[in-house]
């Protein structure tokens, strides 16, 4: 009973570390790059749009480009992570890199390397078009923030 009661409270102190160094990492970088991703790999500047027809684009882009074989968006875990909230605690950059790129990034970026930790699956490349598809999917995650 004792003992087991200590490592409860051992789960519950490392979780909480956990959630710190995930702060941490997206304020001052967690490695290979820092927060926004390796600098090595090229990204376009976006600003991302909250106009609804930009979002219903980019939420038919997410379907078309297989996006959701492994991602939802609210509801949980599938192959990939819920992306339901991603906008908070990734930069814009760095999920770029991660979309357009995530061979690298899983090889290259701390943060990618531990999703893919948890999630075992490497996330396929689904050339995704930077200007014309990309921002879209952005648009979809962002409204999708909370
Ligand atoms: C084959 C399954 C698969 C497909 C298809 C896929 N992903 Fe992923 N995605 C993953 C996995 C798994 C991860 C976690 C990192 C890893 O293990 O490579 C991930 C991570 C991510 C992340 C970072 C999530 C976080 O919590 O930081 C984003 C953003 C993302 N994917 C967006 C997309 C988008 C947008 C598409 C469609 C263009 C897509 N993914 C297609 C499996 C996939």
């Amino acid at each position: 009973m004792m003992a087991r009661f200590t490592i409860l409270k051992t789960v519950l102190v490392l979780g909480s570390l956990c959630a710190l160094v995930a702060a941490c990492g997206k304020g001052e970088g967690g490695g290979g790059g820092g927060a926004d991703g390796p600098e090595s790999i090229q990204v376009p500047e976006i600003a991302v749009s909250t106009a609804a027809a930009d979002i219903a684009k980019g939420e038919a882009t997410f379907k078309t480009k297989g996006c959701v074989a492994c991602h939802k968006v609210g509801g949980g875990k599938l192959v990939g992570p819920d992306l339901k909230g991603v906008t908070a605690r990734r930069s814009i950059k760095w999920m770029e890199r991660m979309i357009l790129h995530p061979e690298i990034m899983i090889k290259e970026d701390a943060t990618a390397k531990e999703l893919l930790k948890t999630h075992f699956t490497p996330m396929a490349n689904q050339n995704v078009n930077p200007s014309e598809e990309l921002p879209f999917i952005l648009a979809y995650l962002k409204s999708h923030e909370s």
